[in-house]
This record gives C-alpha cells, structure tokens and sequence, in this order.
C-alpha cells in the first residue's frame, strides 16, 4: 500500500474500530499525519451527559497535539457508511487553529473520498484579535 492517502483513510477506518459510541451507535475514526510524517488516530468518544461527546477528528487532533506536533498535512475521516464524512463545525474550527491548508479527506464505506482544504470548508473562520479588555456591558 504506498499510496498515502489510501494509507490515512485505512487508519482512520482502523481507529473507527475503536469508537465509543453506545448513544448514538454511530461509529466515526479519524487518522491526521504531520507534515514529516507522522500519524494520529482517534475515534468518537461519547457519554451519558451528550454534550460532553468528542469526535473523531478532535481526539486525533489532540492526541497529536499534546504529543507535541503543530504542522499538519491532512486528515482522514470515515464513518463507515455510504455517504461521505463531514466534519462538524467545531472540528472544523479546532483543525483552523492548525492551518486552513490542511487537507481534509472525507472517506465513505467503500474509501472513496471527497477532499477539502480547511479554509475551504470553513470560509468565516473565528480569529482572536484579542481585543483590549472593555468595561462590562460596553463593547467599545
Ligand atoms: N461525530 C464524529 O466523531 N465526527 C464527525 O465528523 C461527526 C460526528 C460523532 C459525534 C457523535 O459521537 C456521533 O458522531 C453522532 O453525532
């Protein structure tokens, strides 16, 4: 296998297998490589309180992130179904804080994939331009 996308879509795939998804059954692993070369992987992790469910992608992200990598190429995403796997909002702005070039590969069951960049699927990203500190209830 020396084709590398197909190699980050496998990986994703292989980290779907871990997922933790018992509420809503639906199973989503990511795989994320560095610009050198390296792989992350990550599946959805849910729980009982909904809101406090991570995906896929972030978990990758931020295995990554935490094992001290911040340049990216790309990331894989697959939920093993037929339609395509696009990341939520909110992984779209976490891979943003990491580069708007990163390529995002949207893989369905069959490893077909759609490719995005990051600026692509997330036009409007939010920027802190960290403002000076105003008085409470005055947005001057
Ligand atoms: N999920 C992901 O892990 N990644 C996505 O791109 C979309 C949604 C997870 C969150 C939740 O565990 C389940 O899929 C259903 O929303």
């Amino acid at each position: 296998m020396n084709n590398p996308v197909e190699k980050l879509i496998k990986e994703a795939a292989a980290a779907r297998d871990m997922a933790y998804a018992p509420y809503s059954k639906f199973r989503v692993g990511a795989a994320i490589i560095t610009r050198d070369g390296r792989y992350y992987t990550g599946c959805n992790i849910e729980n009982a309180s909904y809101s406090l469910t991570c995906c896929a992608e972030r978990v990758a992200l931020f295995k990554a992130v935490s094992g001290g990598e911040r340049d990216f190429e790309a990331i894989a995403v697959t939920a093993g179904t037929e339609e395509y796997c696009t990341p939520c909002g909110a992984c779209r702005q976490a891979l943003a804080e990491f580069g708007s070039e990163i390529k995002v590969f949207m893989s369905n069951k069959h490893g077909d994939y759609l490719v995005r960049t990051v600026a692509e699927l997330l036009p409007a990203v939010f920027k802190l331009d960290t403002p000076d500190q105003a008085p409470a209830n005055q947005n001057t």
